[in-house]
Formats: structure tokens, C-alpha cells, sequence
């Protein structure tokens, strides 16, 4: 164990993670440098094309020290997005050290501050790097000095790099030896093994990511999963070296995977303890959690000829990925589709480009909603998340919805801004509190549904990016629910239907009104469009009919030009859905939601 570091990389987002972690695979020569693929962490298209890092995938740099020695060290990466806070805890929890990266022309900004405080939580080692030095607007003592008075840490122990050019890269690995700390543990004491994440593999099935606390765990053994009691035969251990490295067994310390016959990563949760079957731990790790979908939404296809292609895409990501849920659905505007689950918009949006690109379909997704808990008369409780289950109002009792724990850091000049935008989001102020000179941690409760459609983004615009955004789920409360319909020249539209409270119902009618008059285009005839509580309307715009014909300024001559335009058209109407006599454009469905 001696000869063993685990750690993270942590920083905000764009200030070189990616490039310094590649930098690392390089400098330990794991992969020919002819097959170096740049920012090879991140495997997945859409995380490169974002930018951000969704899966979490680890590394094992054997490293040959100064001192003559040989380590292994465990760089283990961590998801960059609210979605996955608890992803992040469960890596962070498997590591003893991180460094922190700050860009040299940046400074510290709001993610980097977020990071050092979960590290922190966790008790790690922390090591200030400062990258992107050979930019000509880095000012390296500015940011030391911001390290020292800002974020607490030891100015001396900066280690300067730029990631890009490939200065410093081994200053990083000598402090990973001298100065984190060797994992601790006792590999004669029965199995204790953190899981902190999983991902499917078409020939061997789930492969399981973990951190050996203590034990020892090898092919053959029969292991345990501490949250459901489940058991596997171990077919295969081994480390991460970007191809995966068959060992013979994996002991205290240790991070690696295994292989066991498990067939999907829905099997497998995050956070779960591994112990053996034939001599199991006393108590699992601390801070397991079941992660569960807070955000649903119904998916459909445009073309209703695509619906079994979109069942065979969600069965697909489905192994990969243990959050998503999903189950049939049906709406008399949409036809056939699927009701699903996900831990938050993100996730939403990753589900939807990756159904929408790598099987080829064309999408629409409902106004996404949380999940509502409703007492009936007769005192049945139901929980619904799709509004059209929702019961008879005069069947009613109570609904409660559920409220988050949010934590807010910001640099206190955004105090006002962030607390009218919770306050106008129903939320309520419990605490604040300074962490250093001129930032501030605000800690508000608010109904989950006021944060799931563009909360983050109102955040971000309204701090200029420095407002950083964690939360927990708290418990449901009651409020007072109503369902908001839209009718499209008098038929009501089910797919656009939402459930609101009723002190914003008839603001968020008239705004989903202007909304949709915005989104769909002027047809051969008049379009009304009306929000509805109940019988009630409560909002309504309408859409003037379409006059021009497009072909005639053709003259009837070119045919080939004409053909061009329809064909024009026609690729422009590919997102359309026809909903009664009306053509709703994909975008429509979720513009619903906007709030202004
Ligand atoms: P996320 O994965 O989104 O969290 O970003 P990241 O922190 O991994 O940043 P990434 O490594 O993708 O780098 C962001 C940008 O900064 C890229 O355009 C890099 O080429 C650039 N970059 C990274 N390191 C350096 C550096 O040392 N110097 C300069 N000039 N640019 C760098």
C-alpha cells in the first residue's frame, strides 16, 4: 500500500482536466504514443462535443519515481455536472488526495471553490496547480495569492503547469508520491470495497468499478453486494490502463474492476459495498444512497414507424445506464412512446442526443415533470409524474410535491440576484453563510419542480457563472396543484398538458400561449390557441393563417428549382407532428415550460 496513490483531478470546468489527465497517460508511456487519441478520458462523442465529462473513467499510471521506486497511481475522474453530485461524492470517497487545477489567466472561479469543498468533505489531500502558465494572460502570483487567501491552501505547495505544452507534467506525478498519502487499510480483514461507478461491455457484460478499502477479492470468490444481498461469482479482477489489465487479485488500496456474470449496470448501484459471501465485512461503506430519477418526461417518436427502433435504442443505453427508467406510454396527440426517468435535465438531454444520433431517430419530449403525491378521498395515495394520470380535482385530498435542499455558492455581490430568483421560484431562504471574505454559501429549500426545467441556466446568467449549484432531495410538502391544459383549435392537446401550482397557473398559461405561437408555424387556416384549467380558459393567442404559397415565385418554369423548394420543405417538416389538423414542430413540446 505503501507504493499505491489514489487521487482525483478537480477543477472548473475548461480549465484543463482533461488535457493534464491525458498528459499523465502520456508521461507514464500506458499507450503508444501513435494511438494517442487527445483527452482520451473522455470517451463518449457527445462529452467531447460538450465538453464535459459524464462518465467517469479511472486510470492506473504506473510510475517510476525519483526516488527509484515504483507506484501505481489511481487517477480516477469525476463526472463535471450537478446531475451526477453523487457520482462525484462515491469517487471522491474513493480517493485519498486530489489536485485541484485553477486556469492561470482565470483564476479560481465558482466550480474550483465547489470542488474544494466536496474534497474536503471527504478529507482529502488537497495539491494547488496552477495551468495554462504559457498563456500571455496568466498571472500566476495573482492566482497564487488567490489559492493562499481565498481557498486556504498552502501557496508553497503550487505546482505550476501548462497541460497543452507538457510543462510540469512531472512535477504532478513526485507530488502525487511525496505528498498525498498512501491509501490506508488492512488487507487481512474480510472484503470492503467501494463501488463508485459501472459501465456495460457487449462481450462481458457490467464491469464494476471500485476502491479496495479492505480484504482481498479474486477471480472465483463468491461476492456481495451489501444493499440487496445479491451474489456473483467473480470471473475476473484487474486495473484500468485505458485497456483493461487482468490481475490476480486486487487487495487493500487498491482501485480496479470486476468482472462477475452481472448482466446489466442497473444490477450494480453506485455506492454499494462489495463484500464476500463466505466472510462478510460488519458494515458497508457509509453514504450509500439508491440514485433515483427525479425528472420524467415522455419520449416519441416524430415518425410513429420509429417507435420499435426507440425501444431497441432505450434497451441499448439502458445497459450503460443504471439512472434511466423507463416504461410504455401512450397519448392520444403522440401516439405510442415511453415514459422515462433521469436524474436531471442533463441526463434528459444526454438520453435524448444519444437516441437521437446514434440510432438515428427523430424525437419529441414532453414538458418534463417531477413526481407528485396525491391523497384521495377515499384515502388511496397515488404518485403520478405524467399529468395525464392526474385524478379529478374534486377526488382530491391533498397533493404534496417534492422539496430540494439547494446550496448556492456565490461571490457576494450576487447575494440580491440569487435570492429574488429563489424567492421567485417559491423557494425559501434557510441560511447563508460567508466561507471566505466575499463569498457566500446560501442555502435555500424549493419545490424540485421550480429547479428542473432552467434553474441552472437562470443561475448561471444571473451570476455571470460564478453562482455553483448542489442539492439534495428533501421530503414531499403539500401544495396546491392544478392542471394547466392547452387546446389547439379546441382539442386539447394531452402531450402539452403540465401540472403547476395554482398561484402561477394562469401566468404560465399565457406565457406557454405566446410560447407556442412563437414555435409553430402559420398554416392554411387560423390557428387558436387556449390554456385551460378544468373548463376555465385562462389564456389564449392565436396564429394567422398562411397566405403565401411558396412555389409561386417559381413561375411554374424552373422545375427542378421547384422540386428544390419542396424538398426544402419537406426536410424542415421532418420535426413536425401533425396533432389533429395542425403541424407541431418538435421544439413546441418543451417550449411550454419556458418561463419567459
Ligand atoms: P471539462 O472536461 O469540460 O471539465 O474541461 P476540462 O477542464 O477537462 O478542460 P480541457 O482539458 O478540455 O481544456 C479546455 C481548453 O483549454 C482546451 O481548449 C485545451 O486545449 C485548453 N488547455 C488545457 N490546458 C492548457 C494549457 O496548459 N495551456 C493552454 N494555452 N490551453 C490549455
Amino acid at each position: 500500500m505503501e507504493h499505491i496513490r489514489n487521487f482525483s483531478i478537480i477543477a472548473h470546468i475548461d480549465h484543463g482536466k482533461s488535457t493534464l489527465s491525458d498528459r499523465l497517460i502520456q508521461a507514464v508511456h500506458i499507450v503508444a504514443d501513435r494511438d494517442f487519441k487527445d483527452q482520451i478520458l473522455d470517451t463518449m462523442d457527445i462529452e467531447r462535443e460538450r465538453g464535459i465529462t459524464i462518465k467517469s473513467q479511472t486510470v492506473c499510471l504506473p510510475y517510476t519515481a525519483k526516488n527509484g521506486k515504483t507506484y501505481s497511481l489511481n487517477l480516477i475522474d469525476t463526472p463535471g455536472h450537478v446531475d451526477f453530485s453523487y457520482e462525484v461524492s462515491r469517487a471522491l470517497a474513493s480517493c485519498e488526495g486530489a489536485f485541484l487545477l485553477v486556469d492561470a489567466s482565470q483564476g479560481a472561479e465558482a466550480q474550483t471553490l465547489a470542488n474544494l469543498y466536496l474534497a474536503m468533505e471527504h478529507n482529502l489531500e488537497v495539491i494547488p496547480v496552477i495551468n495554462k502558465i504559457d498563456l500571455p494572460s496568466a498571472d500566476i502570483e495573482r492566482v497564487r495569492e488567490q489559492i493562499e487567501d481565498d481557498l486556504g491552501l498552502d501557496p508553497e505547495r503550487v505546482i505550476l503547469t501548462s497541460a497543452k505544452e507538457g510543462i510540469g507534467i512531472e512535477d504532478v506525478l513526485e507530488a502525487a508520491v511525496n505528498f498525498l498519502p498512501p491509501p490506508k487499510g488492512d488487507p487481512d480483514k474480510p472484503l470492503r470495497a467501494l463501488i463508485f461507478d459501472s459501465h456495460y461491455d457487449p462481450f462481458r457484460g457490467t464491469i464494476v468499478h471500485f476502491r479496495v478499502f479492505d480484504g482481498r477479492i479474486k477471480a472465483g470468490d463468491t461476492i456481495q453486494f451489501m444493499s440487496n444481498n445479491a451474489r456473483y461469482k467473480v470471473e475476473e479482477v484487474g486495473i484500468f490502463q485505458i485497456v483493461r489489465k487482468p490481475r490476480k487479485v486486487l487487495s487493500a488500496g487498491d482501485v480496479g474492476y470486476m468482472i462477475a456474470g452481472i448482466k446489466t449496470v442497473s444490477d450494480t448501484s453506485c455506492g454499494d459495498t462489495i463484500t464476500l459471501k463466505s466472510n462478510p465485512c460488519d458494515a458497508p461503506m457509509p453514504g450509500f444512497r439508491e440514485s433515483k430519477p427525479v425528472v420524467f418526461s415522455s419520449i416519441y417518436p416524430v415518425a410513429s414507424d420509429e417507435y420499435e427502433d426507440l425501444a431497441v435504442g432505450l434497451e441499448k443505453l439502458k445497459l450503460n445506464d443504471s439512472a434511466l427508467i423507463y416504461e410504455k406510454d401512450s397519448s392520444a396527440a403522440l401516439g405510442f412512446g415511453f415514459r422515462c426517468g433521469f436524474l436531471g435535465l442533463l441526463h434528459l438531454e444526454v438520453v435524448q442526443e444519444r437516441l437521437e444520433r446514434e440510432y438515428d431517430l427523430s424525437l419529441i419530449l414532453t414538458a418534463p415533470s417531477v413526481q407528485y403525491e396525491i391523497t384521495l378521498n377515499d384515502g388511496e395515495v397515488m404518485i403520478i409524474d405524467n399529468p395525464s394520470l392526474y385524478p379529478d380535482p374534486s377526488n382530491i385530498l391533498m397533493t404534496r410535491e417534492p422539496y430540494i435542499r439547494a446550496a448556492i455558492i456565490v461571490p457576494d455581490r450576487y447575494m440580491g440576484a440569487v435570492m429574488k430568483l429563489c424567492l421567485d421560484r417559491r423557494g425559501i431562504n434557510r441560511n447563508y453563510q460567508y466561507l471566505t471574505r466575499d463569498r457566500l454559501e446560501m442555502i435555500f429549500e424549493l419545490p424540485l419542480a421550480e429547479v428542473i426545467y432552467d434553474f441552472y441556466d437562470k443561475l448561471k446568467s444571473v451570476t455571470q457563472g460564478y453562482g455553483s449549484f448542489d442539492y439534495d432531495i428533501l421530503e414531499f410538502r403539500e401544495t396546491d396543484l392544478v392542471k394547466l391544459d392547452i387546446l389547439i383549435n379546441g382539442e386539447r392537446v394531452d402531450a402539452l398538458s403540465q401540472l403547476v401550482h395554482r398561484d402561477r397557473a394562469v401566468e404560465r398559461g399565457r406565457r406557454a400561449c405566446e410560447k407556442l405561437k412563437e414555435e409553430i408555424p402559420r398554416q392554411m387556416y387560423k390557428i387558436a390557441i387556449q390554456g385551460a384549467i378544468g373548463a376555465k380558459i385562462v389564456a389564449r393567442t392565436t396564429i394567422s393563417p398562411f397566405r403565401k404559397d411558396v412555389t409561386a415565385k417559381c413561375y411554374g418554369g424552373d422545375i427542378t428549382r421547384k422540386r428544390k423548394l419542396l424538398e426544402k420543405q419537406k426536410k424542415g417538416k421532418k420535426r413536425m407532428k401533425m396533432v389533429g389538423q395542425v403541424e407541431i414542430p418538435q421544439s413546441a413540446f418543451l417550449s411550454v415550460l419556458k418561463t419567459e
